[in-house]
């Protein structure tokens, strides 16, 4: 039995969960998001004897005894602060970052209500958002600091919404304080999960799919695959060349494409059930960045000539555009001047959008 004290309540649990599960899936509190469930993006901060600490990676036997602070757990005054100070600011977009931003900067105002920029930078420096920025961010801490260490009352609203006038975000405070859902905090009765089976390498032919063990297997709801979506099954948003799930017989191209999809009536089981259908895959040679996709040998992803993408015939080979953006007289320009500087630039892996990570929830 595992004890722990949740915003000023004490609880009990047998299980040794992480403690994300135990606070989103049993005590239901929703604002602590899972945006990597790997300890990399901060989203799932809160606070526990006054520290720091990611939920998605810690298990309630190394929090026995401890005094756990959520987004939930903040004073009434608190709420205030924030969802004023960070919506003034403009540093709520999608917001998925921002319950755990605050977690931190509460870490910070509570030993420290006048913080240089630069302390407040290395309170954050765990937290990642990826739409806002962080100027802004740091602007809405110093503002829910000045509130804090002054004691003034929060300012009121009095954005009219005029053409021309900077307003608050309408859903910037229910994202700062943790209320406003996400696609992953909806519960529903009779609610049932699912999960994509993906492959184990980025391009495998898929062979076979039996789903059969997995199908014997109590609380196993369904095993669907390619075989089940009727109509198109191709999706995109420049070209409709993504399968929503890949086909025996077909290549994967991506370890995020999906084989298969396993529901069952619990969200604890799906791991073990999805482990029980029998994939079998050829791993074959990944084409691991443009310039070998270019090349003349180089495996052609789609296929070949033409082909049939859902109802639409397109050209198929590696290069799905070629665009060039010329704006003035760039060879008059060159020579005009004096300086030249020449990069390759590359982005990170991560995704340069919202945190949130892709989920849906469908209601029948
Ligand atoms: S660090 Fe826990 S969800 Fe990303
Ligand atoms: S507002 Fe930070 S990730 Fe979207």
């Amino acid at each position: 039995m595992f004890n722990l004290n949740v915003n000023r309540v004490e609880y009990q649990h047998e299980e040794d969960l992480k403690l994300i599960d135990y606070l989103r899936e049993v005590l239901k509190l929703k604002g602590v998001k899972d945006g990597c469930a790997a300890g990399a993006c901060g989203a799932c901060s809160v606070i526990a004897d006054g520290k720091l600490i990611r939920a998605c990676i810690m298990k309630l036997s190394k929090l026995e005894g401890k005094k756990i602070i959520t987004i939930e757990g903040l004073s009434e005054r608190e709420r205030d602060v924030y969802g004023y100070a960070f919506a003034k600011a403009g540093a709520v977009q999608c917001g998925f970052c921002i319950p755990g931003m605050v977690m931190a900067a509460k870490v910070l105002i509570d030993v420290n209500n006048n913080p240089a920029r630069d302390e407040i930078k290395k309170a954050i420096r765990g937290n990642i958002c990826r739409c806002t920025g962080y100027i802004k961010i740091i602007d809405a801490i110093e503002i829910a600091a000045e509130l804090i260490r002054t004691g003034n009352e929060v300012p009121e609203n009095t954005d009219t919404g005029a053409i021309g006038e900077r307003t608050m975000r309408v859903d910037a405070i229910p994202k700062t304080i943790g209320t406003a859902k996400y696609a992953d905090d909806y519960e529903v009765e009779g609610m049932v999960y699912g999960k994509a089976i993906r492959p184990p390498a980025a391009r495998c032919k898929v062979l076979s799919i039996d789903p059969s063990k997995a199908l014997e297997m109590d609380g196993v709801i369904g095993v669907y695959t390619a075989d089940d979506i009727p109509g198109d099954r191709y999706i995109g948003h420049l070209q409709k060349d993504y399968p929503v799930m890949i086909a025996v017989g077909e290549e994967t191209r991506f370890i995020g494409d999906a084989v298969a999809l396993i529901v069952t009536e619990t969200k604890e089981m799906l791991e073990e059930a999805a482990g029980a259908v029998e994939i079998e895959y050829e791993e074959l040679p990944p084409v691991n960045n443009p310039f070998e996709a270019m090349k003349d040998d180089a495996p052609q992803i789609h296929g070949e000539g033409f082909k049939q993408f859902g109802s639409h015939y397109i050209p198929v080979n590696n290069v799905m555009s070629h665009q060039a953006l010329k704006r003035g007289d760039v060879v008059a320009a060159f020579a005009r001047s004096k300086y030249f500087s020449e990069h390759t630039f590359q982005v990170p892996f991560t995704e340069h959008a919202f945190m949130e990570p892709g989920s849906c929830s469908c209601h029948t």
